[in-house]
Protein backbone atom coordinates (compact mmCIF):
# COMPACT_ATOMS: atom_id res chain seq x y z
CA UNK A 1 0.00 0.00 0.00
CA UNK A 2 1.28 3.49 -0.73
CA UNK A 3 0.73 6.41 1.28
CA UNK A 4 0.36 9.74 0.23
CA UNK A 5 0.37 13.26 2.44
CA UNK A 6 -0.03 15.22 -0.38
CA UNK A 7 -2.54 16.26 -3.38
CA UNK A 8 -0.20 16.43 -5.75
CA UNK A 9 1.48 13.15 -5.25
CA UNK A 10 -1.91 11.37 -5.39
CA UNK A 11 -2.72 12.91 -7.69
CA UNK A 12 0.44 11.69 -10.03
CA UNK A 13 0.18 8.33 -8.33
CA UNK A 14 -3.36 7.79 -9.88
CA UNK A 15 -2.78 9.32 -13.14
CA UNK A 16 -1.20 5.75 -14.70
CA UNK A 17 -3.95 3.61 -13.27
CA UNK A 18 -6.51 6.39 -15.25
CA UNK A 19 -4.41 6.28 -18.36
CA UNK A 20 -3.92 2.42 -18.00
CA UNK A 21 -8.24 2.28 -18.34
CA UNK A 22 -8.37 1.12 -14.80
CA UNK A 23 -11.52 1.95 -12.34
CA UNK A 24 -10.88 3.69 -9.53
CA UNK A 25 -12.55 2.98 -6.09
CA UNK A 26 -12.67 5.28 -3.12
CA UNK A 27 -13.80 5.15 0.40
CA UNK A 28 -13.30 8.09 2.26
CA UNK A 29 -12.90 8.25 6.19
CA UNK A 30 -11.91 10.28 9.52
CA UNK A 31 -9.40 7.06 10.57
CA UNK A 32 -9.52 5.13 13.77
CA UNK A 33 -10.62 2.30 11.51
CA UNK A 34 -13.06 -0.72 12.00
CA UNK A 35 -14.54 -3.85 10.44
CA UNK A 36 -17.47 -1.53 9.21
CA UNK A 37 -14.45 0.73 7.47
CA UNK A 38 -12.95 -2.57 5.98
CA UNK A 39 -15.76 -3.80 4.36
CA UNK A 40 -16.55 -0.48 2.62
CA UNK A 41 -13.00 -1.16 1.20
CA UNK A 42 -13.34 -4.97 0.18
CA UNK A 43 -16.90 -4.24 -1.39
CA UNK A 44 -14.58 -0.95 -3.39
CA UNK A 45 -12.07 -3.38 -4.40
CA UNK A 46 -15.22 -6.06 -5.93
CA UNK A 47 -15.89 -3.29 -8.82
CA UNK A 48 -12.82 -1.69 -8.77
CA UNK A 49 -9.22 -2.73 -10.03
CA UNK A 50 -7.66 -0.07 -7.58
CA UNK A 51 -8.95 1.08 -4.22
CA UNK A 52 -7.62 4.49 -2.03
CA UNK A 53 -8.79 5.36 1.41
CA UNK A 54 -8.50 8.38 2.61
CA UNK A 55 -8.03 9.73 6.15
CA UNK A 56 -8.47 12.62 7.09
CA UNK A 57 -10.14 14.06 10.46
CA UNK A 58 -12.52 16.93 9.25
CA UNK A 59 -12.67 20.03 11.59
CA UNK A 60 -14.67 21.82 9.46
CA UNK A 61 -17.56 18.70 10.41
CA UNK A 62 -17.14 18.77 13.85
CA UNK A 63 -19.29 21.72 16.00
CA UNK A 64 -17.84 23.82 18.61
CA UNK A 65 -18.71 21.43 21.72
CA UNK A 66 -18.04 18.27 20.21
CA UNK A 67 -15.37 15.57 20.47
CA UNK A 68 -12.66 17.21 17.50
CA UNK A 69 -10.49 17.17 20.22
CA UNK A 70 -10.31 13.69 21.91
CA UNK A 71 -11.45 11.91 18.28
CA UNK A 72 -9.15 9.09 18.03
CA UNK A 73 -6.00 9.25 16.43
CA UNK A 74 -4.74 5.74 15.19
CA UNK A 75 -2.93 6.41 12.49
CA UNK A 76 -0.38 3.32 12.87
CA UNK A 77 -2.91 0.31 13.42
CA UNK A 78 -5.32 2.24 10.80
CA UNK A 79 -2.30 1.63 8.17
CA UNK A 80 -1.65 -2.10 9.68
CA UNK A 81 -5.37 -2.62 9.10
CA UNK A 82 -5.24 -1.23 5.46
CA UNK A 83 -1.82 -3.01 4.47
CA UNK A 84 -4.26 -6.51 5.69
CA UNK A 85 -7.15 -5.25 3.55
CA UNK A 86 -7.82 -4.11 -0.41
CA UNK A 87 -6.34 -0.78 0.04
CA UNK A 88 -3.85 0.13 -2.51
CA UNK A 89 -3.35 3.86 -1.87
CA UNK A 90 -3.93 5.72 0.97
CA UNK A 91 -4.18 9.75 1.16
CA UNK A 92 -3.79 11.24 4.42
CA UNK A 93 -3.17 14.88 4.20
CA UNK A 94 -2.79 17.11 7.10
CA UNK A 95 -5.45 20.26 7.47
CA UNK A 96 -2.90 22.99 6.15
CA UNK A 97 -3.31 20.43 2.60
CA UNK A 98 -6.40 20.52 2.72
CA UNK A 99 -7.42 23.31 3.87
CA UNK A 100 -4.57 25.77 2.69
CA UNK A 101 -6.32 29.14 2.88
CA UNK A 102 -7.84 28.62 6.54
CA UNK A 103 -11.02 26.80 7.89
CA UNK A 104 -12.99 30.61 8.11
CA UNK A 105 -12.12 31.60 4.33
CA UNK A 106 -12.90 28.19 2.45
CA UNK A 107 -15.28 27.89 -0.11
CA UNK A 108 -18.04 25.88 1.19
CA UNK A 109 -20.94 23.58 -0.79
CA UNK A 110 -24.01 23.87 0.75
CA UNK A 111 -27.23 21.58 0.17
CA UNK A 112 -30.36 23.15 1.62
CA UNK A 113 -33.10 22.01 3.66
CA UNK A 114 -32.18 18.14 3.47
CA UNK A 115 -28.78 18.96 6.30
CA UNK A 116 -31.03 20.95 8.76
CA UNK A 117 -33.32 17.99 9.86
CA UNK A 118 -32.41 15.12 11.96
CA UNK A 119 -28.61 14.94 12.92
CA UNK A 120 -27.93 17.97 10.90
CA UNK A 121 -31.16 20.09 13.32
CA UNK A 122 -28.43 18.69 16.71
CA UNK A 123 -25.42 19.68 14.72
CA UNK A 124 -25.40 22.53 12.73
CA UNK A 125 -23.40 22.95 10.16
CA UNK A 126 -22.13 19.13 10.62
CA UNK A 127 -23.13 18.04 7.07
CA UNK A 128 -21.81 21.63 5.57
CA UNK A 129 -18.57 20.52 6.82
CA UNK A 130 -19.29 16.74 5.32
CA UNK A 131 -20.67 18.18 2.00
CA UNK A 132 -17.23 20.27 1.73
CA UNK A 133 -14.56 17.77 2.17
CA UNK A 134 -16.22 15.21 0.19
CA UNK A 135 -16.33 17.36 -2.72
CA UNK A 136 -12.93 18.69 -2.54
CA UNK A 137 -12.06 14.36 -1.68
CA UNK A 138 -14.06 13.74 -4.85
CA UNK A 139 -12.30 16.52 -6.90
CA UNK A 140 -8.62 15.18 -5.77
CA UNK A 141 -9.10 11.34 -6.37
CA UNK A 142 -11.81 11.46 -9.36
CA UNK A 143 -13.07 7.75 -8.62
CA UNK A 144 -15.32 5.74 -10.42
CA UNK A 145 -17.18 5.09 -7.94
CA UNK A 146 -17.30 6.07 -3.79
CA UNK A 147 -18.55 4.05 -1.62
CA UNK A 148 -20.29 5.14 2.25
CA UNK A 149 -21.81 3.13 4.72
CA UNK A 150 -25.34 3.08 5.15
CA UNK A 151 -24.65 3.78 9.08
CA UNK A 152 -24.63 7.08 8.52
CA UNK A 153 -27.78 7.22 6.25
CA UNK A 154 -28.48 11.12 6.17
CA UNK A 155 -24.82 12.11 5.26
CA UNK A 156 -25.40 8.96 2.07
CA UNK A 157 -29.07 10.69 1.26
CA UNK A 158 -26.93 14.13 1.58
CA UNK A 159 -24.07 13.09 -0.97
CA UNK A 160 -26.43 11.44 -3.52
CA UNK A 161 -28.19 14.77 -3.38
CA UNK A 162 -24.89 16.85 -3.58
CA UNK A 163 -23.72 14.94 -6.52
CA UNK A 164 -26.69 14.98 -8.56
CA UNK A 165 -27.19 18.74 -8.17
CA UNK A 166 -23.44 19.50 -8.56
CA UNK A 167 -23.44 17.13 -11.79
CA UNK A 168 -20.53 15.36 -10.06
CA UNK A 169 -19.86 12.61 -12.36
CA UNK A 170 -19.22 9.34 -10.10
CA UNK A 171 -20.94 6.57 -8.76
CA UNK A 172 -22.00 6.53 -4.87
CA UNK A 173 -22.62 2.99 -3.80
CA UNK A 174 -24.27 1.97 -0.71
CA UNK A 175 -22.54 -0.61 1.91
CA UNK A 176 -24.47 -2.23 4.82
CA UNK A 177 -24.30 -1.70 8.38
CA UNK A 178 -21.60 -3.36 10.36
CA UNK A 179 -22.51 -4.72 13.60
CA UNK A 180 -21.25 -6.19 16.49
CA UNK A 181 -22.77 -9.42 17.50
CA UNK A 182 -25.30 -7.86 20.12
CA UNK A 183 -26.46 -5.84 16.85
CA UNK A 184 -24.67 -2.01 18.22
CA UNK A 185 -23.83 -0.35 14.62
CA UNK A 186 -19.95 -0.31 14.60
CA UNK A 187 -18.53 3.28 14.96
CA UNK A 188 -15.52 5.46 16.01
CA UNK A 189 -17.39 6.72 18.53
CA UNK A 190 -18.92 3.67 20.45
CA UNK A 191 -15.71 4.21 22.89
CA UNK A 192 -17.03 6.52 24.46
CA UNK A 193 -19.77 4.24 26.09
CA UNK A 194 -19.45 3.37 29.26
CA UNK A 195 -19.01 -0.34 30.69
CA UNK A 196 -22.40 0.03 32.53
CA UNK A 197 -24.01 1.53 29.44
CA UNK A 198 -22.73 -1.12 27.17
CA UNK A 199 -25.33 -3.51 27.63
CA UNK A 200 -28.35 -1.78 27.26
CA UNK A 201 -27.33 0.75 24.30
CA UNK A 202 -29.03 -1.78 21.97
CA UNK A 203 -32.25 -0.16 22.33
CA UNK A 204 -31.46 2.45 19.79
CA UNK A 205 -31.55 -0.54 17.26
CA UNK A 206 -34.31 -2.47 18.68
CA UNK A 207 -36.40 0.14 18.91
CA UNK A 208 -36.38 0.88 15.43
CA UNK A 209 -36.56 -2.58 14.17
CA UNK A 210 -39.86 -2.72 16.34
CA UNK A 211 -41.27 0.33 14.63
CA UNK A 212 -40.97 -1.30 11.24
CA UNK A 213 -42.18 -4.70 12.43
CA UNK A 214 -45.42 -2.80 13.32
CA UNK A 215 -45.33 -0.98 10.45
CA UNK A 216 -45.49 -4.53 8.84
CA UNK A 217 -48.47 -5.55 10.50
CA UNK A 218 -50.19 -2.72 9.57
CA UNK A 219 -50.03 0.28 12.00
CA UNK A 220 -49.79 3.58 9.92
CA UNK A 221 -49.57 5.91 13.22
CA UNK A 222 -46.28 6.92 12.86
CA UNK A 223 -46.36 9.89 15.04
CA UNK A 224 -47.33 7.33 17.90
CA UNK A 225 -44.49 4.49 16.93
CA UNK A 226 -41.98 7.20 17.24
CA UNK A 227 -42.90 8.50 20.39
CA UNK A 228 -43.56 5.13 21.94
CA UNK A 229 -39.65 4.18 20.50
CA UNK A 230 -38.24 7.14 22.23
CA UNK A 231 -40.22 6.61 25.13
CA UNK A 232 -38.30 2.78 25.23
CA UNK A 233 -34.82 4.46 24.73
CA UNK A 234 -35.71 6.76 27.87
CA UNK A 235 -36.88 3.93 29.83
CA UNK A 236 -33.21 2.94 29.53
CA UNK A 237 -32.15 5.90 30.72
CA UNK A 238 -30.76 7.46 27.30
CA UNK A 239 -31.89 10.47 26.09
CA UNK A 240 -33.86 9.95 22.60
CA UNK A 241 -32.04 12.80 19.81
CA UNK A 242 -35.28 11.93 17.06
CA UNK A 243 -36.50 8.81 16.44
CA UNK A 244 -38.60 9.39 12.58
CA UNK A 245 -39.91 7.64 10.02
CA UNK A 246 -39.07 9.37 7.17
CA UNK A 247 -39.18 8.57 3.33
CA UNK A 248 -35.58 6.82 2.08
CA UNK A 249 -35.20 9.36 -1.06
CA UNK A 250 -35.88 12.37 0.51
CA UNK A 251 -35.74 12.21 3.62
CA UNK A 252 -39.37 14.13 4.40
CA UNK A 253 -41.60 12.96 6.87
CA UNK A 254 -43.09 9.81 5.42
CA UNK A 255 -46.85 9.67 4.92
CA UNK A 256 -49.19 7.06 5.44
CA UNK A 257 -49.01 5.59 1.81
CA UNK A 258 -45.37 5.96 0.86
CA UNK A 259 -43.81 2.66 0.04
CA UNK A 260 -40.24 2.99 0.77
CA UNK A 261 -39.55 4.01 4.10
CA UNK A 262 -36.20 4.43 6.48
CA UNK A 263 -36.69 4.71 10.31
CA UNK A 264 -33.98 6.65 11.98
CA UNK A 265 -33.05 7.21 15.52
CA UNK A 266 -30.38 8.82 17.62
CA UNK A 267 -29.68 9.05 21.25
CA UNK A 268 -27.03 10.31 23.79
CA UNK A 269 -25.35 8.54 26.39
CA UNK A 270 -23.16 10.24 29.21
CA UNK A 271 -20.66 10.46 26.64
CA UNK A 272 -21.60 9.63 23.48
CA UNK A 273 -23.96 10.09 20.69
CA UNK A 274 -25.20 7.27 18.78
CA UNK A 275 -27.19 6.66 15.37
CA UNK A 276 -28.78 4.12 13.43
CA UNK A 277 -31.15 3.36 11.07
CA UNK A 278 -33.73 0.99 9.08
CA UNK A 279 -35.13 0.70 5.83
CA UNK A 280 -38.24 -1.37 4.62
CA UNK A 281 -40.37 -0.81 1.33
CA UNK A 282 -43.93 -1.66 1.52
CA UNK A 283 -44.80 -3.05 -1.78
CA UNK A 284 -47.77 -5.54 -1.68
CA UNK A 285 -46.47 -5.93 2.24
CA UNK A 286 -43.62 -8.05 0.95
CA UNK A 287 -41.87 -7.96 3.81
CA UNK A 288 -39.23 -6.25 5.49
CA UNK A 289 -36.39 -5.53 3.38
CA UNK A 290 -32.92 -3.74 4.78
CA UNK A 291 -31.38 -1.53 1.83
P1 LIG B 1 -16.24 7.90 9.25
O1 LIG B 1 -17.15 8.09 10.40
O2 LIG B 1 -14.83 7.49 9.49
O3 LIG B 1 -16.91 6.86 8.27
C1 LIG B 1 -16.32 6.57 7.04
C2 LIG B 1 -17.29 5.71 6.24
O4 LIG B 1 -17.48 4.48 6.92
C3 LIG B 1 -18.67 6.36 6.07
O5 LIG B 1 -19.17 6.11 4.77
C4 LIG B 1 -19.50 5.64 7.12
O6 LIG B 1 -20.88 5.59 6.83
C5 LIG B 1 -18.88 4.25 7.06
N1 LIG B 1 -19.13 3.49 8.29
C6 LIG B 1 -18.81 3.81 9.57
N2 LIG B 1 -19.26 2.88 10.43
C7 LIG B 1 -19.88 1.94 9.68
C8 LIG B 1 -20.57 0.71 9.97
N3 LIG B 1 -20.72 0.27 11.21
N4 LIG B 1 -21.06 -0.01 8.94
C9 LIG B 1 -20.96 0.45 7.66
N5 LIG B 1 -20.32 1.58 7.32
C10 LIG B 1 -19.81 2.33 8.31
O7 LIG B 1 -18.32 9.39 7.72
C11 LIG B 1 -17.23 9.92 7.85
O8 LIG B 1 -16.14 9.26 8.40
C12 LIG B 1 -16.95 11.34 7.42
O9 LIG B 1 -18.10 12.10 7.58
C13 LIG B 1 -16.43 11.45 5.95
C14 LIG B 1 -17.45 10.92 4.95
C15 LIG B 1 -15.11 10.69 5.80
C16 LIG B 1 -16.18 12.94 5.61
O10 LIG B 1 -15.27 13.49 6.50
Amino acid sequence: MHIFHTISGLREALQQHRKAGQRIGFVPTMGNLHDGHLALIHQARTTNDVVVCSIFVNALQFGLNEDWDKYPRTFDTDCEKLRGSACDYLFNPDEIEMYPNGLDTQSRVVCPTMTDILCGATRPGHFEGVTTVVSKLLNIVQPDEAVFGLKDYQQLAVVRRMIEDLCISVLITPAPIFRETDGLAMSSRNRYITEDERPNVTVLKTSLYEIADEILSGDRNFRRLEQSARERIEAHDFRADYVSIRQSKTLEIAAVDDTELTILGAMFTHGARLIDNLSIRLDNNAGLKEI
